[in-house]
């Protein structure tokens, strides 16, 4: 049995006042049956991380590079991540494709040191509206996930996250129908490339535009894990509905 996840991407949100929200949100899930990640802005972690401790909540970052250390000013290396509090890191977000030319190598030379570190890799996979208008969907994800897992990942180390990047900050949501395909695609993938057993206790996160009023639908598709949330995850009372959601499937 996969235990579910729900994580919150703050993105670049986010200064000390907003710590109180962690306090809210540990108090209300004092004890569930599902893991509550959040990834602040990597300024806050350190003390995200304090808020939450001996809490139900854990705390992530949003990226880092891909060397343990280095001349590489403003960049932030898994070893730092993890000395600050995260147990897990986001990698090969949309926003780190597009916006900073991420591509596949990188995300997965990002994704090895992040797991040489024993952290959790969350890896972003999703196509634009263009790539699904001319129906190469999952030829889309099938290139992501062979470029950018590395083969070191197992069910502990590796989360997967469909994000399509359109329906990110959007309101837009695919069906059910196209959520699920594309789920099933990467299961039968990871399924594929690292047996059945690995294959089948990796985590599948569905996210873009979740939101306590879409959330049940979306938790019921099948290979949907738990949710990867970007702007519903700011307020404790937003993810909190997300979170009780996934905890009723
Ligand atoms: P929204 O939930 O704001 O659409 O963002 C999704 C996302 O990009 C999470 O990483």
């Amino acid at each position: 049995m996969r235990r579910k996840l729900a994580a919150g991407n703050w993105k670049m949100n986010g200064t000390g006042a907003a710590l109180s929200e962690l306090d809210l949100l540990a108090a209300k899930h004092p004890s569930p049956s599902l893991d509550i990640l959040i990834c602040p802005p990597a300024p806050l972690l350190h003390r995200a991380a304090s808020a939450v401790e001996n809490t139900s909540v854990s705390v992530g970052g949003q990226d880092c590079h891909a060397d343990a250390s280095g001349a590489h000013t403003g960049d932030i290396s898994a070893e730092m991540l993890k000395d600050a509090g995260a147990s897990a890191v986001i990698l090969g977000h949309s926003e780190r494709r597009v916006d900073h030319g991420e591509r596949n190598e990188d995300v997965r030379a990002k994704a090895r040191t992040v797991m040489d570190a024993g952290l959790q890799a969350i890896i972003c996979v999703g196509e634009s509206l263009e790539q699904r208008d001319v129906a190469n969907t999952l030829d889309i994800i099938g290139g992501q996930l062979s470029g950018s897992i590395p083969d070191q990942s197992t069910g502990e180390n590796l989360v997967v996250a469909y994000e399509p990047i359109w329906a990110i900050g959007t309101g837009k949501v695919p069906t059910l129908e196209e959520i699920g395909e594309v789920h099933d695609f990467i299961r039968a993938r990871l399924e594929r490339r690292f047996g059945e057993g690995v294959g089948r206790s990796v985590r599948l996160l569905y996210g873009g535009s979740v939101k306590p009023g879409n959330a049940t639908e979306i938790f019921g598709v099948s290979n949907v894990d738990g949710a990867l949330v970007g702007g519903a995850s700011l307020k404790a009372e937003d993810f909190s509905g997300i979170i009780q959601a996934l905890e009723s499937i």
